[in-house]
């Protein structure tokens, strides 16, 4: 089965053909990361209308470099949540377009699922599994009994990881997206500074703001001689501790065979260390962190999760719409 997926809920234009769920035909991402960088992040109103721009050429691009034409095409997948409205709009369009046109089956996907489902490219899931989600919008444990059933057992209560990489970043003077580059300062880094461990009332929770002002304060604190190696070294111990922390409180109370780790965040270099470490302690364990090219946002992984979605009924009407809050189905 080929699946045609479009991906644009941010500030990537994204179109993949995936052949049975696992096999990359081609995978376009059109990133506007240059454009975003002179704010300081991204402008969704921007993004949408580049979005519009790009999405026709990102599409042929992604047939013609599988070299097919959209004939070959069994079915169209889209995110339809969650993410910037303006920007699931034009893909959720297009993607709506194509199926009608062709009479072609609409496989409506929730973003987060992408990225679990990512790890596919790596090796076979097994169920019971567990996933640790770190984006620049989520941070969740999901909990997979099985195949394309989703629970989530702990959530942010305020920042996504990502989100406070990339606040971190800024108020350090670091470009935009800050993650990339603290994980590059950090390795510079030593053991200097102190911030505070984070409390959650729900043990399976996240929280990450207390560590962004202990940052900032940080920062007030030692104007003069401010060590920004030690510094991004300090905040990126901290919140990788309260992933790495709460992964384990919930791999020590379900049965998982298999863990992953989801989102752009998975891209960081220390957290992908720390994540393969666990096999000391859970030796038993499958463990598999998505490749490089697939940790940050892409419609391969759109394509992944949808051969899966459409095994289990999943189908659109050509009266859904985009929706930036999109839960779990
Ligand atoms: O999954 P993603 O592309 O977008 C969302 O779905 O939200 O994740 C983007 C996030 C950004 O916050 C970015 O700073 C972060 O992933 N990121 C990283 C790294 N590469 C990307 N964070 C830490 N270390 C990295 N190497
Ligand atoms: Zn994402």
């Amino acid at each position: 089965m080929r699946i045609l997926a479009i991906e644009t809920s941010c500030d990537e234009t994204a179109v993949a053909i995936i052949e049975n769920g696992n096999t990359v035909l081609s995978n376009i991402v059109s990133s506007q990361i240059n454009i975003h960088k002179a704010f300081g992040g991204v402008i969704p109103e921007v993004a949408s209308r580049i979005h519009v721009e790009n999405i026709s050429y990102v599409l042929e691009e992604a047939l013609r470099k599988a070299d097919l034409t959209i004939d070959a095409i069994d079915a169209f997948a889209i995110t339809q949540g969650p993410g910037l409205i303006g920007s699931l709009h034009v893909g959720l369009i297009a993607a709506k377009t194509l199926a009608w046109y062709y009479q072609k089956p609409l496989i409506p996907i929730h973003h987060i699922t992408g990225h679990i489902y990512a790890n596919r490219f790596v090796e076979t899931l097994q169920y019971p599994m567990l996933a640790l989600v770190v984006s620049g919008g989520h941070t969740e444990l999901v909990y997979l009994k099985e195949e394309f059933d989703f629970q989530v057992l702990g959530s942010t209560q305020d920042d996504a990881v990502g989100e406070a990489y990339d606040k971190v970043a800024r108020v350090m003077g670091l470009p935009y997206p800050g993650g990339p580059e603290i994980d590059k300062l950090a390795k510079l880094g030593k053991a200097h500074y102190r911030l505070p461990k984070v409390k959650t009332s729900n043990p399976l929770d996240f929280s990450f703001s207390g560590l962004k002002s202990a940052v900032l304060q940080t920062i007030q604190r030692n104007k003069d001689d401010l060590n920004k190696a030690d510094l991004a070294y300090a905040f990126q111990e901290a919140a990788l501790n309260e992933l790495i922390e709460k992964t384990r409180s919930a791999l020590d109370t379900y049965v998982v065979k298999h863990f992953v780790l989801a989102g752009g965040v998975a891209a960081n270099s220390r957290l992908r260390e720390r994540v393969l470490e666990l096999k000391k302690y859970y030796p038993e364990l499958t463990i598999t962190i998505p490749p490089m090219w697939c940790c940050t946002d892409n419609a391969a992984m759109i394509g992944a999760v949808a051969e899966v979605a459409y095994r289990h009924g999943i189908r659109g009407n050509l009266d859904i719409s985009a929706d930036p809050g999109l839960e779990y189905s």
